[in-house]
């Protein structure tokens, strides 16, 4: 008998529609997602990230003052003329490859009313797939790949699986955090959710972070998810409904590079990092960082 076959997720949704208040006055007029990591803007390591792991529908949440990302992720004609005319052809490749990535589209939240919201915005893309989140703010490090384990544990188990990291106890208030059962030294099965809970009351210090493969199932759980922490729909909510009714969710511990990059500490540690490793820019760069720590520069 011929046996149905499950197609491997394709589709991302990243959601992007938050006011970025941790990074103002910056992300006043200008998306906290277009801030550059040396020269490329955040969100784009991210698309890169999905197309990487076989996700190349990607559906953006925005919102108002957002519209630059879909300009980032398009032709620009003009540009490319431009470039091509000073014989510019590098940074031309550059240029027409931000418009060629993927198939991007765009979705407006209205209103940021929550993560979970912003999710439940991309149900009539998604459809009744398994797709992907991942928050575009939230880098991590192409040398660590975490979506392909993720993809990885969704076929093997089914369900929705999350991205786990181990933080200190007192910064788990920052994160969703979740109570679970080893299956594997990276891998656990999650029997309940916390957003941002006290520290003294979170379940354990593993946090959740921005990369999730999720059931379609999520978008019924959201519809019945009332506002949450900080008056927000969560998503971390809709995630404990599916847990506790049963559905299998699972939880891949992380422990690659990973850079929040909607906090400027992080974002700071992402820009250094990254440009110390850079091609073109790194040994120059090492150098004059040495000399500034040391105090000579
Ligand atoms: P954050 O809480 O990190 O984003 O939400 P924020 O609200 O933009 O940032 P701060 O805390 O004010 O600095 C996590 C992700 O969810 C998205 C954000 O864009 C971010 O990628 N989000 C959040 C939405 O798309 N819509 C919302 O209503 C809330």
């Amino acid at each position: 008998m011929a046996q149905a076959t499950v197609r491997a997720p394709r589709k991302a949704v990243i959601p992007a529609a938050g006011l970025g208040t941790r990074f103002l006055p910056a992300t006043k007029a200008v998306p906290k997602e277009l801030l550059p990591v040396v020269d490329t803007p955040a969100m784009q390591y991210i698309v890169e990230e999905a197309v990487s792991a076989g996700l190349d529908e990607i559906l953006v949440i925005t919102g108002r003052g957002k519209d630059a990302i879909a300009d980032h992720f398009d032709r620009s004609p003009e540009l490319e003329a431009a470039l091509e005319q000073k014989g510019d052809l590098g940074r031309l490749a550059a240029v027409r490859r931000s418009g060629e990535l993927a198939s991007m589209h765009f979705v407006r939240q209205g209103n940021p009313l929550g993560l979970g919201h912003a999710v439940l915005c991309a149900a009539p893309y998604v459809g009744d797939e398994t797709f992907a989140v991942m928050l575009g703010d939230d880098l991590i490090d192409s040398r660590d790949p975490l979506l392909a384990t993720m993809l990885k544990v969704q076929s093997d188990q089914g369900g929705s699986v999350v991205a786990l990291l181990e933080v200190p106890p007192d910064q788990i208030a920052l994160y969703g955090a979740v109570a679970s059962t080893p299956v594997s030294e990276e891998l656990v099965r999650i029997t309940d959710l916390v957003e941002k809970p006290d520290p003294a009351e979170a379940p354990s210090n593993l946090a959740i972070i921005g990369r999730y493969l999720l059931a379609p199932s999520i978008f019924d759980a959201l519809r019945e998810t009332p506002p949450g922490r900080g008056g927000e729909i969560q998503l971390t909510d809709a995630l404990r409904a599916l847990a506790r009714s049963g559905e299998p969710v699972h939880g891949v511990v992380f422990r690659g590079r990973r850079y929040d990059t909607g906090d400027r500490l992080d974002y700071l540690r992402a820009v250094v990092r990254l440009a110390c490793e850079r091609a073109d820019l790194g040994a120059d760069f090492r150098a004059w960082l040495t000399e500034f720590v040391a105090g000579r520069s």
